[in-house]
């Protein structure tokens, strides 16, 4: 959460920072601010709520930075306190000399601020931020050197950070480090950017150095010092990133988020390329590296996830299971740090995540890899700090999400797990040949069926305004489409602030079936298979509660006309791949009632992109 970015060279930098910051909103935007090295001194403006209003603030102050060339922004998601100006970063020490932005979360901010504050040093924000800026500014009285100041305060800061700092007595030096978040270094002409992610800098190089932990580099126009916390000096890894700036374009859509549901029959297409050639040939999966004989005699998996990566994971487990017929547990990984379990070298673990960021899941995955597991990471960001923990590698491609509800990362995940089970299964020679052969062929038309569903996504749009109002919706579903059910609700949830939950269809009778009466919409996810039966019944006990019926179905049964009001229907697909014709729908409707109501649809409130913290 929150995103930095930094700039020292010969360009106007106002632009640059805010600019970059743009890119960024998608890690927090409750407040932003910058800081500009002027002639006279550093000057800092803020501003609360979205980064608009921080350009808008700026306008007429033009004079005061035109010939600047250094400087710090940030976007906020508050941890500590509320998005006030005052919280707001960049924060500085109190003379107003040194200023610092941050990314991530000081846990021993209250014992470092206890000891500054009885050093003499006077709070203004409630942030653990502000603390750093005050320590690396007395350090910096005892040094008079930037770089050695950071360094020092770095030895007693505890937690995750990210930080840029400018001093006034160094107009063209800019000190950046890190420890657990991200930061990357882009390489210019006479040049440096530091930032949080990719997209702030992309549209100005593409060459670029990923800081590592603890790792503390001095940025001028011309040169690039990177020592480690022992003062050893670091020859930088110079690196290609590989995106255009094109794919941070809506490209015509009203909304990224609509932009990122429509790429997803490409998305299919892109994770097979290369691995999925012909239906009767071998899925090529060369990322798992592990032998063949350990896989085919692997008996326990885990999945840790979060959120979106967390119901692909539950259809991972499921699977799984059916093609190899080996156990896996599936965990949220915010579980799965705190309590003690039960993995070893023998375990496979899985860590999913769009970002390769979230820190639960890293904290889990580091925890499971210390106890000797092999760590496999099915991400969308290869370039992330899960990726460089990762003993295999399964990157999903799906292009830069940005809209903060994931939609094209998720389709891209479940394809990873498709890939990944069938890959298995032949390995373990698990399922019949012919049977392989089937599924081989369904994968590959996938992509045809979503583009069904979003050729004829008016009937969707029209099911969903119709619920608009709701205050509350339930989704039901079994088997494999349980997750779909959670990934459904999740959506509108996130976007729409629709108290919306899914639930097993088997377990309405156990407790929810008493909310139900005509006010409450049940969504059924009534796909053909072995669970259409069930499920059809236990839509039948929700109408009979008088609540609001709804089907999303692939079944040509003209009967459900009676027991549903609306009816959504998708093509046809085998059981076991019907997760990813399912979701389509529930993404449409999450984003058509959000739209409807005018919400913030690729920001919603309270959220960000990616959860830095744990
Ligand atoms: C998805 O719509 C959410 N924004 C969120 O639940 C997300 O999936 C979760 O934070 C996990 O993120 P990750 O995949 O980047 O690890």
């Amino acid at each position: 959460m929150c995103g930095i970015v930094g700039y020292v060279g010969n360009k106007s930098v106002v632009d640059i920072l805010l600019d970059g910051l743009e890119q960024l909103e998608y890690r927090g935007y409750d407040s932003s601010g910058i800081a500009v090295m002027c002639e006279e001194d550093i000057k800092v403006y803020k501003a609360v709520g979205k980064l608009q209003n921080l350009r808008d603030k700026l306008k007429g102050h033009e004079t005061e930075f035109n010939n600047s060339t250094m400087g710090i922004g940030h976007i906020r998601w508050a941890t500590h306190g509320a998005p006030t100006l005052l919280n707001a970063h960049p924060h500085t020490c109190n003379c107003g000399n040194l200023v610092v932005v941050h990314n991530g979360i000081i846990e021993n901010y209250k014992e470092l601020r206890k000891s500054l504050e009885d050093a003499g040093c006077i709070f203004r924000s409630q942030t653990d931020t502000e603390t750093i800026a005050h320590l690396v500014a007395r350090k910096y009285a005892q040094c008079k050197d930037l770089t050695e100041a950071v360094r020092l305060a770095s030895e007693e800061i505890e937690g995750a950070y990210a930080l840029c700092v400018m001093h006034n007595d160094c107009k063209n030096k800019l000190v950046i480090t890190k420890r657990n978040a991200p930061l990357l270094i882009g390489i210019g002409d006479s040049e440096y950017f530091a930032a949080s992610d990719v997209p702030a800098i992309i549209k100005h190089t593409n060459k670029a150095v990923y800081l590592e932990d603890n790792q503390i580099a001095t940025l001028t126009p011309d040169s690039m010092e990177i020592i480690d916390i022992d003062k050893n000096n670091i020859t930088p890894k110079v690196e290609v990133l590989p995106w255009e700036p094109v794919a941070l374009s809506k490209m015509g859509y009203k909304h990224f988020m609509l932009k990122e549901i429509h790429e997803q029959p490409d998305v299919i297409r892109n994770i097979l390329v290369g691995r999925l050639h012909a239906p009767d040939e071998e899925i090529i999966l060369n990322e798992v590296n592990l032998n063949k004989e350990r896989l085919r005699h692997l008996n326990r998996i885990q999945i840790i996830a979060c959120g979106t990566s967390l119901h692909a994971a539950m259809v991972g487990k499921y699977l799984i299971e059916s093609f190899c017929g080996i156990a896996v547990d599936v965990e949220a990984s915010s579980e799965y740090i705190y309590r003690k379990t039960v993995t070893d070298e023998h375990t496979l673990v899985i860590g999913v995540s769009q970002s390769g960021e979230t820190a639960d899941t890293l904290t889990a995955i580091r925890q499971a890899k210390a106890k000797g597991s092999h760590i496999l990471i099915i991400t969308n960001r290869p370039d992330s700090a899960m990726a460089r923990e990762a003993d295999s590698l399964i990157p999903v491609n799906a292009g830069i999400e940005v809209s903060v509800a994931a939609t094209k990362s998720y389709i891209a995940q479940l394809m990873a797990f498709y890939l990944l089970s069938l890959y298995m299964a032949e390995i373990k020679d698990s399922i019949a040949s012919s049977t392989l052969t089937s599924l081989k062929t369904e994968l590959m038309i996938l992509p045809q069926k979503i583009e069904q569903i979003l050729a004829h996504k008016e009937n969707i749009q029209t099911v969903a305004r119709a619920y608009a109002n709701t205050k509350d919706f339930i989704y039901i579903a079994r088997g494999i489409n349980y997750p779909t059910a959670l990934e459904g609700a999740l959506k509108l949830k996130e976007i729409s602030y629709i108290n919306a939950t899914g639930y097993p269809a088997g377990e309405l009778k156990h407790g929810p079936i008493a909310m139900l009466d005509e006010t409450m919409p049940v969504l059924s996810i009534l796909m053909n298979g072995s669970v259409y039966d069930k499920l059809l019944s236990n839509s039948e006990e929700a109408k009979a509660r008088n609540a609001r019926m709804i089907a999303l179905t692939n079944s040509k049964d003209e009967k459900l006309n009676e027991l549903f009001e609306h009816i959504i229907r998708v093509p046809d697909v085998q059981e076991l791949f019907s997760p990813i014709i399912a979701v389509i729908p529930l993404q449409l409707i999450a984003y058509y009632i959000a739209e409807f109501l005018g919400k913030d649809v690729d920001q919603p409130r309270n959220l960000a992109k990616s959860v830095t913290v744990e």
